[in-house]
């Protein structure tokens, strides 16, 4: 490690990688990912779910960059998709059919059908009209039943637009199997960086409840698909997740024995969030009346967009500190010509940053280099006429 840093706040291969690239020249604004941290959290996930890997659908919403994409394929994932624009990604890097399952629940036609044509046959489903779509679009394919649940602990929640009441399931299911489709599977979503172990447990009692009824309509599914929402973002994710495994492996192991159910999931922060940092520099320091200004160069409209819906980053000054140097209170902002551009208010950092100084934004690795052109959808073209 060069003496100059302190990487200290951040996990063990990030501080490594973050090291080894700080010490040659490097453009700011970048990234830096860890393949070594990506894979000590997968490793983390497997053990305490006691998953192969080929059991994990990673969402590429998550994280789009090649070569991170094809650091878990190396590891043994397999692939979720929610756009025609993600499936061109792992098409480029040749990843098959067989390893890929189609999870928006409410999807645009022709990327069905394209979906269709490259072989994928799961595909999520939340409504009888999205049935119907899949139905013509991919014609015998397998269906997997997005449930409503609670997403009570989740700092963001995903239950309120997608998911099927429970008391719908059973209907739909017989629909699909009218419609000539498979059903196939059950999934939920607990909602983002979800710490709370009861709101998974009482997702996987009503599949429990809900697989006991679908027998008794002999209708066998051969998954359940637990979703993503496990903690990763500004906690310690190891610890957390050992209190959720331990109290829904139980109930996972009785389904796998009474129903022979095979049991993913598609977990994508917990596997990326930690494993990056943004490298920026400040810019400039400026004094404005009694607040004290750091401008860097990458702000929130490069990828942390999220700030505005109330998700913090930490703003971390990479040096070893002197035990004398006395601290401020700053306003972190970015570059572009907006207010709205913020970081972060009141961060305590020394009075010494000037401009030139690198800065680090974490965690970096969920959700901000995949919000360009995020979950594989296209920009809409300007056309410009009369
Ligand atoms: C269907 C689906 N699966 C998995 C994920 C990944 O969730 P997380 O990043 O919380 O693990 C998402 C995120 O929105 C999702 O919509």
């Amino acid at each position: 490690m060069n003496p100059m840093f302190d990487f200290s706040a951040l996990p063990p291969h990030l501080q490594r990688s973050l090291s080894a690239s700080l010490q040659k020249t490097i453009t700011t604004p970048t990234i830096i990912c860890s393949q070594d941290q990506i894979a000590a959290n997968l490793h983390s996930l497997l053990q305490q779910l006691e998953f192969p890997a080929s059991d994990v659908y990673f969402p590429v919403k998550v994280n789009h960059t090649p070569e991170v994409i094809a650091c878990l394929n190396q590891l043994g994932t397999n692939f979720e998709i929610a756009s025609l624009g993600e499936l061109s990604i792992l098409e480029t890097l040749k990843i098959s059919a067989q390893r890929i399952i189609f999870s928006n629940p409410i999807k645009i036609p022709s990327h069905i059908c394209a979906a269709y044509h490259y072989g994928i046959r799961d595909f999520a489903f939340d409504t009888e009209t999205e049935l119907e779509k899949i139905a013509i679009h991919a014609p015998q394919s397998s269906i997997f039943a997005r449930l409503s649940i609670s997403n009570l602990g989740a700092e963001w929640a995903l239950n309120d637009k997608f998911g099927i009441p429970q008391t719908e399931v059973v209907r739909l299911m017989k629909k699909a199997k009218e419609l000539n489709l498979n059903p196939s599977g059950i999934a939920f979503h607990v909602g983002w960086n979800n710490k709370n172990p009861e709101t998974y447990s009482n997702a996987i009692g009503i599949v429990s409840e809900l697989l006991e009824e679908l027998s008794r309509n002999d209708i066998h599914l051969k998954f359940l698909n637990i979703g993503g929402g496990f903690p990763a973002h500004n906690c310690d994710s190891y610890v957390l997740l050992e209190a959720i495994a331990h109290k829904i492996k139980p109930q996972l192991d009785a389904l796998q024995k009474q129903y022979g159910i095979r049991i993913i999931a598609e977990p994508g922060s917990f596997l990326l969030a930690n494993a990056a940092a943004m490298v920026c520099k400040v810019v400039e320091v400026i004094q404005r009346e009694n607040k004290r200004w750091i401008f860097l160069d990458s702000g929130i409209c490069q990828g942390f967009q999220w700030v505005m819906s109330q998700i913090s980053y930490a703003v971390i000054y990479p040096y070893h500190i002197p035990k004398e140097t006395s601290f401020q209170h700053y306003i972190i902002t970015g570059p572009t010509c907006d207010s709205h551009d913020v970081f972060a208010e009141n961060v305590h950092l020394p009075d010494t940053i000037k401009s030139g100084n690198f800065m680090l934004v974490f965690p970096a690795g969920a959700y901000i280099s995949s919000a360009q052109h995020y979950n594989g959808f296209d920009y809409p073209e300007t056309l410009v006429i009369g």
